[in-house]
């Protein structure tokens, strides 16, 4: 039988690091996979996370299974992370947060949840978004459509156009959004207009998604949540996908939430119950170890601010390798516009004029592994490989 399966393609993002893997290079340079590395291009373990872990392993008596949603105590914690210690009132007894293997198991419990709605939403994303939000909604039985957001010419969000685009949703649909650092633009609203957007959602009676992947990769925790928190304020209904890949470097440990405000403390109750459902025929229970470590850090004054100094030290970094790419850039004379890439937020940046014949050749030419949308990992961008990017990328403009 599985002779009649036709052949799938590779992975839009993670099919890069299978071919960069294949690749004998020894220059060879991967900026495809949102993953933070450091000067060396390592991705490192956390210190903070490593001392979680030596808590855990000496503390542990038991590897029982956890709730369907998770831990009670991770779930509050995360809470406060997305909504602020100090949320709108009544906040803690309309939201529910169930514990998720990552941001994308999150997004995916979702989805299932959405599609068992009595009006089954179409889900409408931002163009560009990120490679797998189609894959993971039309999975789970939605239809997408398409919102204007990027302006590739200005290359800036184009604001009148996504306003105008949230005139086209029908009430009860879904729009998703990225809380901070868009991926893959790196272009993200300003506070003004992340209130006009939540009026706009709010006149129109759409229901926003927020996936929140890069909460501290922006301009730090609290800033990063602005937006968030201004829809939890004016909507009576929100979704929050986390994922604590990046912010913990936690990516193998798949660890992520999804917080799902509802209109009152009853409504609460029905998301949790459904919520379980969708998560039971799933996976049945999430994965202990990463939102224990997550837990242990945020529970403990001194791990979470030697992790919130590891996060500023990252956010640091890329923002660095953001100014030393824009400048190897001018220095070769690229006709790109460096004051548009120094403008953009988080682990990527967009290049205008790379798309996938540009990026095929990036990969045969030069080794170097892009996305083929025209994203760099600006977080894999390091003082010794920006040369030969830029030159790359000089050689295939
Ligand atoms: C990315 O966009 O590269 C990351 O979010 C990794 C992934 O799962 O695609």
């Amino acid at each position: 039988m599985f002779r009649t399966l036709t052949l799938a393609p590779p992975d839009a993002i993670f099919g890069l690091t299978e071919a960069f893997g294949r690749d004998p290079n020894p220059d060879k340079i991967n900026l495809g996979a949102g993953v933070f590395k450091d000067e060396a291009g390592r991705t490192p373990v956390l210190a903070a996370v490593t001392a979680a872990e030596r808590r855990l392993v000496d503390g542990e008596r038991s590897k029982v299974y956890r709730p369907i949603v998770g831990e009670a105590r991770y779930g509050e914690l995360v809470r406060d992370l997305v909504f602020g210690d100090e949320p709108p009132p009544g906040l803690g007894d309309r939201c529910v947060t169930a514990h998720s293997p990552g941001g994308t198991g999150a997004l995916r419990v979702v989805g299932e949840c959405l599609a068992k709605l009595p009006r089954r939403p179409t889900v409408w994303v931002t163009t560009p978004t990120w490679a797998n939000h189609r894959a993971i909604f039309s999975a789970a039985g939605l239809r997408l459509e398409a919102l204007p957001y990027f302006d590739a010419t200005a290359n800036a969000l184009d604001f009148g156009a996504l306003l105008d685009g949230l005139n086209r949703p029908a009430p009860g649909d879904v729009v998703l959004l990225h809380g901070c650092c868009h991926n893959p633009t790196g272009v993200d609203p300003s506070p003004t207009q992340w209130q006009q957007i939540a009026e706009r959602l709010s006149a129109r009676e759409l229901l926003p998604l927020v996936d929140f992947a890069y909460q501290g990769f922006g301009d730090g925790l609290q800033e990063d949540a602005q937006g968030v928190r201004m829809l939890a304020e004016r909507l009576p209904e929100l979704i929050v996908c986390s994922s604590f890949s990046k912010n913990f470097g936690l990516y193998n440990e798949r660890t992520g939430a999804v917080s799902i405000l509802a209109e009152n403390a009853d409504a609460a109750e029905l998301v949790r119950s459904n919520l379980k459902v969708a998560i039971r025929s799933n996976y049945s229970n999430p994965p202990a170890h990463g939102a224990n470590i997550v837990r242990t850090i945020l529970d403990d004054a001194e791990l979470a601010s030697g992790w919130r100094a590891e996060l500023a030290m990252m956010r640091d970094r890329i923002r660095g390798m953001r100014t030393l790419f824009v400048e190897t850039l001018a220095a070769k004379r690229a006709s790109l516009d460096g004051a548009a890439i120094l403008r953009q937020r988080g682990m990527f940046s967009l290049i205008p004029g790379v798309g996938p014949a540009a990026a095929q050749s990036m990969r045969d030419k030069y080794s170097v592994y892009i996305v083929d949308s025209g994203r760099i990992n600006v977080a894999g961008i390091t003082p010794s490989n920006v040369e030969r990017l830029c030159d790359a990328l000089v050689g295939v403009l």
